[in-house]
């Protein structure tokens, strides 16, 4: 190539048709692979460009160490201790992968201010659970209309409603325990909690308008939506890959569900029956709010609007999707935890006998579930010490002052981190023990400003309370009907990472049936 060629100012900016012949004589010269070095040159400076400007002043890696791609390998097999080890390298860190800018704040304060900040964050959710949760679902409105939705939906969820949903878990409860008791020999538990949980979720939700092989066939296939939607995914659907594979499944899912509310309006509008499940409350409270009967309360207006039966199956869907790792997560950790302490069981079982009078046939309802403090406590401490839900992503709306010093950029990813509040040792002395007894004289900061559990602000959990009644009234019954034997390995007490936490040897468990009369 000639590069040699030089020329005076007044030739480039007099002689015109020089200038053509010259830049024709480069252009003609230029290899293809010259253009390709050049454009690769100046997208990897522009990668890392990029990169310092937006990092500005927070911690991480002083450049992106694999261009372009970033630590990409890495978060497709994530590790608790990495993320630990990213969270205590400052307040605010960083990453970059691909052209996605990641902010993760650990301290409590400033999860608690992202998670309280709806005009500069909302849910970040990959493109993909735009398809496979349908446009139109409620968990994709943002702001006013985020907020009046939901506040439809809260009445699901009070005490009131959670009431009604006990008997049908209790008859559940009983049906897995007996199914737990005849195994004949030690197990992993991990996946028979998944279906457990999945088959209380779904008779909570839908009652008996849900059939047993219905059921069987949620749960058989439900981690096929979860690992469609893990944060790194292709986005675009192509047959037979996992987003395909989830999608699929989900379309049924919600299929099942719009039947369901069909049935559940039948019986609710036209036979006048009472509430048992998650969809007969809503149109019953629907039915209530039409007809006017509950004028005082400012909540029923919203509700006035008939929703269909699509609508209320993707909702519902929601509230699986929502549930249905974190309550396996929990499930794992803490009959594991409980499986290895003696001292915790007996207490439970002299509080489960107390609250019943000694007599423990006595069948579950809220008042009985609010009497049993140590279990509730116990249920509490294990969600703490384990939280199942390590950190939620959100994304930046508008540029976001999240300290004095440092904005995060419109377009980012903002990440909350609950792990470290709820191991802060001020907080919570010995932070990193099971100790349920610390709840019995729980500080505000315990309950509340570090309860970070379920996250906070306008889109904190909506079935935080359901968790803690359900768990309470299953623990306590399970640990009074029989002997759980934990056979620890050396993975017990690593955490695995899969959307949510578990215990790295997926929990081998043997259950003994008991006499629960006797201490
Ligand atoms: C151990 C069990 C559970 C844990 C640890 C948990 C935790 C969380 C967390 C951390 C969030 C995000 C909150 C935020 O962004 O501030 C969330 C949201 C949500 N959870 Fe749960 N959850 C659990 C069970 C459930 C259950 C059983 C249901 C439904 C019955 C549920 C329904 C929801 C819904 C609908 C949202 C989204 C709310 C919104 O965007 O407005 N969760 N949950």
């Amino acid at each position: 190539m000639n590069t040699t060629s030089s020329f005076t100012l007044d030739q480039i900016q007099f002689d015109l048709p020089t200038i053509i012949n010259t830049t024709k004589s480069i252009y003609q010269n230029i290899s293809w692979l010259q253009v390709i070095i050049s454009l690769v040159v100046i997208i990897l400076t522009y990668d890392q460009l990029m990169y310092q400007i937006r990092k500005g002043s927070i911690a991480g890696p002083a450049f992106k160490v694999w261009p372009i791609i970033g630590p990409f390998l890495e978060s497709l097999d994530p590790k608790f201790e990495e993320y630990k080890s990213k969270w205590d390298s400052g307040d605010l860190s960083c990453v970059s992968i691909f052209h996605k800018f990641v902010v993760i704040a650990s301290s409590r304060d400033l999860a608690r201010k992202i998670l309280g900040s709806p005009k500069y964050v909302k849910p970040c959710v990959v493109d993909v659970a735009i398809k496979i949760l349908r446009p139109t679902n409620w968990v994709f409105l943002d702001g006013k209309a985020h907020t009046d939705y939901r506040r439809g939906l809260n009445g699901l969820f009070s005490q009131k409603a959670l009431e009604i949903y006990i008997p049908v878990q209790e008859k559940y409860m009983d049906i897995y325990l007996k199914k737990f008791v005849n195994y004949d020999s030690p197990r992993q538990f991990f996946p028979e909690f998944r279906e457990l949980l999945c088959a209380l979720s779904l008779r909570t939700f839908c009652g008996d308008y849900i059939t047993e092989e219905q059921i069987s066939l949620i749960a058989d296939n439900y981690y096929r939506i979860t690992a469609a939607l893990e944060l790194v995914n292709f986005p675009i659907i192509l047959p037979y890959t996992k987003t395909w594979y989830g999608k699929k499944i989900a379309d049924e899912t919600m299929k099942i569900f719009e039947d369901c509310a069909a049935m559940s309006k039948v019986e609710i509008n036209d036979k006048d029956s009472k509430p048992a499940c998650v969809m007969d409350e809503w149109i019953y409270l629907m039915k209530q709010a039409r007809e006017g009967h509950d004028e005082t309360n400012p909540d029923s207006k919203l509700l006035v609007r008939e929703f269909t039966n699509r609508e209320i199956s993707e909702a519902i869907f929601t509230f699986l999707f929502a549930s249905q790792d974190a309550s396996s997560s929990l499930a794992c950790w803490l009959f594991q935890i409980v499986s290895d302490r003696p001292d915790v069981v007996k207490k439970i079982r002299e509080e489960q006998l107390r609250v019943r009078n000694n007599d423990p046939s006595v069948p579950l309802d809220l008042n009985l579930i609010n009497e049993m403090t140590y279990t509730n406590n116990v249920v509490k401490e294990s969600l703490r010490y384990r939280p199942p839900v390590l950190m939620v992503p959100y994304v930046v709306k508008q540029s976001f002052p999240v300290t004095d010093t440092y904005t995060a950029p419109k377009g980012s990813m903002i990440i909350p981190t609950l792990y470290p509040a709820l191991h802060d040792p001020e907080v919570y002395p010995q932070p990193d023990e099971f100790i349920p007894e610390r709840w019995e004289n729980a500080t505000g900061d315990m309950y509340k400003r570090n309860w970070l559990v379920f996250g906070t602000g306008p889109h904190v959990c909506l079935g935080k309370n359901y968790v803690l009644m359900l768990f309470t009234g299953m623990l306590g019954k399970f640990v009074m009907n029989a002997d759980l034997i934990h056979h620890k390995t050396d993975l017990s007490e690593e955490i695995k990472v899969f959307a949510t936490i578990f215990p790295k040897d997926d929990l081998i468990l043997e259950w003994k049936s008991r006499d629960p009369t006797v201490l």
